[in-house]
């Protein structure tokens, strides 16, 4: 593997991983294994022996916000080699915004984080944390797309509009599952306040949206397979296959899990089908988007 495939491939996968890391977190009740930030606990940066939440508490939120420092050093690395190596590309400036968008990204999420802990885990603010990984995933998987030259394909209007819709449903849906979480017995931990919503209620509306989500993206193969010539029928289609093949992975788990009174494995693997639904939806957007590089 090349140097700039392998940072922008980790830059991904490791913004990726955080929304699984942090779904450990919540889910092993570690929100609070280090009760304090910056620092994990009062006086030491890093977790302590004899610390009052219990090590393994501890070592899971710590190895978490490692993680995100992780993040940074892999957007600052994508950023000097965007500096240095790529000056002549038409897209350099563009480029160097997303990687600078990536470091502003870790800042905002080492403030929400900080806010998340200081308000002891309110629901909007741990809603607001995994919302915002969806702008710092797509980011990466945008530099990703551009440095490794994956192709932009011209396509018709229709095919256009339709797969924005899809995209911007995927967004929707995700936002509506961050609220589903904050009102069920997954929210910040056991004693976190939750939205005051009807879980049924809200739990039923995520799964309409999915059920739109499904049926709009199979509108838009039957556009791709109508209107558009060869190529894009071949490549787009196939992402868009993949994009409805994860999708209804993930909401078989999710009617799973919601049957089978939330066990965490099945809420930690629908977080990860989540990150992957985004993947995939944003593969599309890339794909689709406009042909001036
Ligand atoms: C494309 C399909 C789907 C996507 C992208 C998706 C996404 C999400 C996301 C992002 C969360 C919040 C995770 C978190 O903050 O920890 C969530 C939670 C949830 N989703 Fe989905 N979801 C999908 C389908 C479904 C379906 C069909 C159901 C069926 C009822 C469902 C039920 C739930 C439940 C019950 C939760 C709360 C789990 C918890 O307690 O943490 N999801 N979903």
């Amino acid at each position: 593997m090349s140097l700039p495939a392998f940072i922008f491939t980790a830059l991904l996968i490791f913004q990726a991983g955080l929304v699984v890391t942090g779904g450990a977190v919540r889910l092993t009740g570690s929100g609070l294994g280090c009760p304090t930030w910056p620092e994990c606990t009062d006086g030491s940066i890093k977790p302590i022996v004899r610390q009052a939440e219990g090590q393994l508490h501890a070592w899971i939120e710590f190895g978490n916000r490692l993680i995100a420092w992780l993040i940074l050093i892999l957007a600052l690395a994508a950023l000097i080699y965007i500096v240095k190596k790529l000056k002549n590309r038409k897209d350099y400036k563009r480029l160097r915004a997303l990687a600078l968008l990536q470091i502003a990204g870790f800042a905002g999420q080492v403030v929400l984080g900080g806010i998340t802990v200081l308000t002891k885990l309110n629901p909007i603010s741990v809603s607001a944390h995994f919302v915002l990984t969806l702008p710092l995933i797509a980011g990466a998987l945008a530099l990703r797309h551009r440095i490794l030259d994956k192709p932009v394909l011209s396509v018709k209007p229709t095919t256009l509009t339709v797969s924005k819709i899809v995209v911007a449903l995927t967004f929707i849906v995700l936002v509506i599952g961050t609220v589903v979480t904050g009102t069920g017995p997954h929210a910040g931990d056991v004693d976190a306040v939750r939205y005051k919503l009807d879980e049924r209620f809200i739990s039923w509306l995520h799964a309409d949206a999915v059920i739109l989500l499904i049926g709009l993206t199979l509108a838009l193969i039957f556009v791709i397979r109508a209107a558009e010539e060869e190529l894009v029928k071949k490549y787009l289609g196939k992402l868009v296959l993949i994009f409805l093949l994860v999708s209804l992975s993930q909401g078989a788990i999710g009617y799973i899990q919601y049957f089978t009174g939330l066990p965490e494995l099945l809420v930690g693997a629908h977080l990860l089908g989540a990150t992957l639904v985004w993947i995939s939806a944003w593969r599309i957007k890339l794909t689709v988007s406009n042909n001036s590089k």
